[in-house]
């Protein structure tokens, strides 16, 4: 076995980077591997994200068109769905979906035909990391053997007594903590934690990424660095959902739970806020924490905790709709026949991303049960086609005081900045609010219940 290139290589300021996956992840870390001065390839499946970019568009909302088109015009981002263009990249990046399958366990189906399609072109020296969210053991159980079926090996050793391992190609594992619409940490603010199938693969992951974030955190192994995320999630989740769970305690005890959490808060230490909602959004925190259940299952190990937060998070939007019944029966109406308006479907605030959306649910639940159901979301004019919901076409309508005052409850499911909400409690009859988006309104609170 002969490296090539050694792991010092990708200290290099003019390398060639291939993202695979120009989604929410890959297009973001590809333009700030441009920025840093390298050539970037992003390589995707879908020829209208090929044909968006290289035109200079953009089809995700806080990504400007501004920041693809200047990459463009200086050659120093195109996309692509060749994927012989693979032998050409120093590095290669994979950025594709890790989603749940229908009977809720993970689909690595796209990471698969990722490393199926990367094989072919692998080239001697060539580093290739993985980025997608997924369960301890992904990297080299599955994709490392994919790689290593073309003859040329990446062999799996950890600790300073193999620092010099020889290695054909080098591979890592590197998670992505992105968080869309985050305006005080970026990309390149954010640590990227590091782990190595092998010492010399960590170090030329970290002299990759060390060129475009702060902080690079190296850890011993593609496990310890595949964990991390999870950990990452799985923290928010269950964190999430005892936030949700003694939300219906207090309000049982005539307590508001957001109040107590602002008090709570200003202890120094110790203590760290989480919220209430109408549910878990997001392609990260519903899904990711199932892939360590799933996998925890082959050591004989139940994830009480993951399965529990579940539960409570995943009942958050009948309890949603629940109390819209409670609030029109009040007003002697049923959620039969009432006219209903969901304000904000995106999974969370100022963002375009409908993704595991509760508000999804909530709309399905409401029609389900006879509502007459409108929506309106500045970052969603329409609903486009999702796997597990029929909102194909529905589009957002527009509002002003006199639709306000036409429905019979206003359902405040995303709390958008945007929104004017006090403009919206004095227009409405009754406002249903999951987020503590009215806070603010001093007025008129008997108009609002804050579920
Ligand atoms: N969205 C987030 O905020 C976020 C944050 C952290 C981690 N992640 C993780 O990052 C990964 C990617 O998520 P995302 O949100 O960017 O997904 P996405 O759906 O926005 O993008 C994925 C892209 O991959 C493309 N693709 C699918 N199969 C492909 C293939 N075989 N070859 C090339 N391209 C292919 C799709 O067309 C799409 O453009 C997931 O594992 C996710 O869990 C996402």
């Amino acid at each position: 076995m002969a490296t090539v290139r050694g792991p010092e290589y990708f200290k290099s300021s003019q390398l060639q980077v291939g993202v695979v996956g120009c989604g929410y992840v890959g297009l973001p870390l590809g333009l700030r591997f441009a920025e840093a001065g390298h050539r970037v390839i992003g390589f995707d499946t879908d020829p209208c994200k090929v044909q968006k970019l290289n035109s200079g568009q953009t089809y995700i909302q806080h990504i400007p068109r501004e920041a693809i088109q200047k990459f463009v015009q200086s050659k120093h981002f195109s996309a692509t769905s060749d994927f012989a263009k693979l032998a050409e990249m120093d590095a290669i990046l994979i950025c594709v979906p890790t989603p749940l399958d229908q009977r809720r366990e993970p689909d690595l189906s796209y990471v698969e035909n990722t490393a199926h399609s990367i094989r072919p072109y692998l080239q001697s020296g060539q580093l290739v990391v993985l980025e997608s969210t997924t369960y301890p053991g992904t990297t080299e159980e599955l994709v490392l053997p994919i790689l290593e079926a073309t003859g040329k090996k990446c062999p799996p050793a950890h600790g300073p007594e193999n620092e010099q391992i020889a290695t054909d190609f080098f591979l890592a594992f590197s998670p992505e903590r992105e968080d869309p619409g985050n305006t005080l940490y970026g990309l390149a603010q954010i640590p990227k934690v590091v782990g190595g199938v092998n010492p010399p693969s960590s170090r030329a992951a970290l002299s990759l990424y060390e060129q475009i974030v702060a902080r690079v955190i190296p850890v011993s192994s593609t496990q310890a660095a595949e964990m991390t995320k999870l950990l990452e999630n799985i923290f928010r989740c269950v964190n999430i959902a005892l936030m949700n769970e003694l939300k219906l305690l207090a309000a049982r005890m005539g307590i508001d739970i957001w109040e107590v959490i602002d008090a709570a808060s200003t202890k120094p230490f110790g203590f760290m806020p989480f919220y209430p909602g109408p549910g878990l959004g997001g392609h990260c925190i519903p899904v990711d924490p199932y892939y360590l259940s799933w996998k925890a299952r082959e050591f004989d190990f139940a994830t009480r905790f993951i399965e529990l937060a579940g539960e409570v998070n995943t009942s958050m939007p009948y309890h949603v709709i629940d109390s819209v019944a409670d609030a029109l029966n009040a007003r002697q109406k049923s959620i039969k026949g009432s006219r209903i308006l969901v304000l904000g479907v995106a999974y969370k605030k100022d963002v375009d991303d409908l993704r595991e959306s509760p508000a999804l649910k909530i709309l399905e639940l409401l029609t389900a049960r006879g509502a007459l159901v409108d929506y309106n979301d500045p970052y969603l004019p329409q609903i486009h086609k999702l796997r597990n919901y029929n909102f194909e076409g529905m589009k957002s309508v527009p509002i002003d005081a006199e639709s306000l005052a036409g429905y019979d409850c206003v359902l405040i499911a995303t709390d958008h900045s945007s929104y004017d909400y006090d403009a919206i409690v004095e227009a409405s009859q009754l406002v249903v609010d999951t987020r503590n988006a009215t806070r603010r309104v001093p007025g008129k609170r008997c108009k609002i219940v804050l579920v």
